[in-house]
């Protein structure tokens, strides 16, 4: 192999990383816990408060088919995850496929993109935690303190609880991963819990009166939305300023999208996994497949029990159950937000840990973030470092308003993973896949197109964002990994073995 920055991490070299040994991650996840794992990162803002703001202000009722949509395109993408992490058991997931798949430049970006996706998404969903915390106290009549109160629930600014949420969780991440599993497990299954009794008591009071017109018919914008604030697809198929109908349908799919990130997650854990090449692959597109479902219900009562407009606040959710005058309920989705964004966040810091740590291995990024907690055997400096910047993150940006720079940044990973599965199954058809993606490379073309179009409905002005953060990690790659990784030295060394070996054999000739 030449030594370029195209050069291939060898897949003996991440499949010795995930034979359990003790120098490596513990394996701590049985299938059960992945599909846990699964639901607690997916179930979140997506649903307790992008789908409603979408209904109000884009896509009506037809949101509806916008998350059908986007869960189609997901589960292809789902299955192509599946397929690499049951060949390339790794914590570095999307990142570790694509080192081996195209070469190491490309690895980077993508390990770039995937730290953007989970950092951003773990402090923007810690705020929209904090957001639903302050309506759980106020449902409970508690006064926040007042010299608090600017500073709590929040959607900018410095905000106390999305904070201490998130500086609580790193710790727990950081400390030990069986403990998070344990707490993942209560909050998941009090998530589900709630989602499934706002389907049930949700579905009496549906109207087909606020479910008609399905596809709204589109009108012209509220405010002029200009220069980078347009989409893609506006600025590609011009036209007027408007939403509903069926361009609010395809915008919002790109938005829900939003909605499923988190199953590429799962990939993260395959080292602790003590079956990984069968139990990721099947705990993947189980998870997929119940949120899918989940996602389909919640979004079709919620724009069933009031006209869509009313939904255009920040909990949607728990207003629909108000305006029908379900006051308990919308307790009970107060505080079910507050349970279950809180497993996102910490399954989020948990994968951003696991991808960190694979690259700090790889000599992409520091080494010391490659340490391991010599107890728990987690990456527990990856886990305080990009907590950290999560937690900054979360105070001094506004990461709300950044969540479709995220998308673009996971939907990017998409691509990649489904090209990957074409690539591998040219190149290396021998390896050994614990999961196949049918009518390849039919699956995932489709996969590629859905998520390219996906992109297309989010705003060019994130997508000048995503450029620049792509470029500066470039720069970062150019000035550092390149020169640190360790499949360079791996490399150096071996052409520099083989130069003296053959200098030694020309001397021998001439004696
Ligand atoms: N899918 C996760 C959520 O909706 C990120 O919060």
């Amino acid at each position: 192999m030449r030594n370029t920055i195209f050069r291939r991490l060898p897949v003996s070299d991440v499949l010795a990383r995930s034979d359990g040994s003790r120098h490596g991650l513990g394996q701590v996840y049985r299938r059960a816990d992945l599909v846990v794992l699964g639901i607690g990162v997916m179930i979140g803002a997506g649903i307790f408060k992008l789908a409603g703001e979408q209904a109000g202000t884009m896509s009506g009722p037809g949101v509806l088919f916008s998350f059908v949509l986007a869960g189609l395109v997901c589960l292809l993408c789902a299955a192509a995850y599946a397929e690499l992490s049951s060949v390339l058991p790794s914590a570095g997931s999307a990142y570790s496929f694509t080192y081996v798949a195209f070469g190491e430049v490309w690895a980077w970006i993508i390990g770039w993109s995937l730290l953007l996706e989970m950092v951003l998404a773990a402090a923007a969903v810690s705020r929209v935690w904090s957001i639903y915390l302050l309506q759980a106290l106020q449902d409970l009549d508690v006064q926040v303190p007042a010299n608090l109160a600017d500073h709590f629930g929040v959607p900018t600014g410095l905000d106390l609880p999305s904070a201490v949420l998130l500086a609580g969780l790193v710790l727990i991440v950081a400390a030990a991963a069986r403990l998070g599993i344990r707490v993942l497990w209560t909050l998941v299954l009090a998530k589900l819990a709630v989602i499934g009794l706002v389907i049930l008591l949700g579905f009496p009071h549906v109207k087909p009166n606020n479910l008609t017109p399905f596809v709204a018919p589109a009108e012209p914008a509220a405010a002029q939305v200009t220069g980078a604030d347009r989409t893609v697809l506006q600025v590609i198929f011009g036209g007027e300023q408007q939403v509903f109908g069926w361009y609010g349908i395809f915008v919002s799919a790109a938005v829900v999208a939003f909605a499923y990130i988190g199953f590429d997650v799962l990939a993260t854990a395959a080292e602790e996994t003590a079956e990984p090449r069968t139990d990721v692959a099947r705990s993947m597109l189980t998870s997929v497949l119940i949120v899918t479902g989940l996602y389909i219900g919640v979004a079709f009562v919620m724009v069933g029990m009031v006209p869509f407009r009313r939904l255009a606040v920040d909990t949607p959710l728990s207003d629909a159950f108000d305006a029908v005058g379900n006051g308990f309920m919308r307790n009970v989705i107060d505080f079910g937000a507050v349970f279950g964004l809180a497993t996102v966040v910490l399954v989020l810091l948990i994968g951003q840990a696991r991808v960190g740590y694979a690259m700090a291995r790889d000599g992409l990024l520091p080494r010391p973030m490659a340490r391991l907690s010599a107890r728990f055997h987690t990456p527990s400096v990856a886990a305080l470092v990009l907590g950290a910047i999560a937690i900054g993150l979360g105070q001094f940006v506004p990461v709300l308003d950044l969540a479709p720079l995220l998308t673009i940044g996971a939907l990017f990973c998409f691509v990649f993973v489904s090209a990957g599965v074409i690539v591998l199954r040219w190149t290396r058809p021998e390896l050994e896949r614990g999961f196949r993606v049918p009518w390849v490379p039919v699956l995932p073309l489709l996969a590629i197109l859905g998520t390219g179009w996906l992109m297309l409905g989010l705003p060019v002005q994130k997508w000048i964002y995503f450029g620049i953060w792509t470029a500066v990690g470039l720069l970062v790659y150019l000035g550092y990994g390149r020169r640190h990784s360790r499949l360079n030295r791996l490399l150096a060394a071996e052409i520099e073995q083989r130069r003296s070996r053959a200098a030694h054999g020309r001397r021998h000739t001439h004696v």
